[in-house]
């Protein structure tokens, strides 16, 4: 990954690639979403449920933001099982917490499509829980194919594809404080 520290243009892997959202808006929506929630939650304690990889930095944020008293846990999901992409056969790895009867607040990177977020919707709510609500750092409208119910969500932008603050390409470039869109060469 290469970052000359005189543009705002780098280049991650094979791609090239633009600022789009600097950190300190990042920070300032993150803030924005964690008062959101500590208000709507206030007197209740929920699990929050990260999905790695690509939440983590957005989680780190969000929880250290978020003024109740709240619990964490981490959920994977495996990779393509056996399917390809119209499968979508793939496992939630890691709810090891009792989710039954829980408030659950699912914390995610990026809604795309939103085939991903209904699919893990449909694994937890088979563990009973007694509410989920989604919060999403990012959401691409013009992308999503599903009437996916998102209550918070720290940002909205174009189609195009995105790296940095824990989204990665091709598994580079979630260490960057910015999020930064391609440049279609
Ligand atoms: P969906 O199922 O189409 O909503 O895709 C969700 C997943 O695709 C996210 O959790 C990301 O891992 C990945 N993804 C979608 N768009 C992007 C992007 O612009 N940058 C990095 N990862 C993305």
């Amino acid at each position: 990954m290469l970052r000359p520290s005189n543009t705002d243009t780098i280049r991650v892997g094979d791609k090239k690639f633009a600022i789009s959202v600097p950190a300190s808006r990042i920070q300032k929506e993150v803030e924005r979403v964690a008062a959101e929630i500590s208000r709507d939650y206030s007197g209740r304690e929920p699990l929050f449920l990260v999905v790695l990889n690509g939440a983590f930095v957005f989680a780190a944020d969000l929880l250290r933001a978020v003024t109740l008293e709240s619990q964490v846990s981490f959920v994977k999901l495996s990779s393509y099982n056996g399917a390809d992409s119209e499968g979508k056969v793939r496992q939630l790895i890691g709810l090891g917490e009792d989710v039954r009867g829980r408030e659950l607040i699912v914390v995610e990177d990026i809604v795309d499509t939103g085939l991903t977020m209904t699919r893990l919707l449909e694994t937890l709510k088979a563990h009973e829980p007694a509410s989920v609500d989604i919060c999403t750092l990012l959401l691409k409208p013009g992308k999503l194919q599903t009437d996916l119910k998102i209550r918070y969500r720290a940002m909205e932008i174009p189609d195009d594809f995105v790296v940095g603050y824990g989204l990665d390409y091709d598994g580079r470039g979630r260490n960057l404080r910015d999020i930064y869109s391609i440049i279609n060469e």
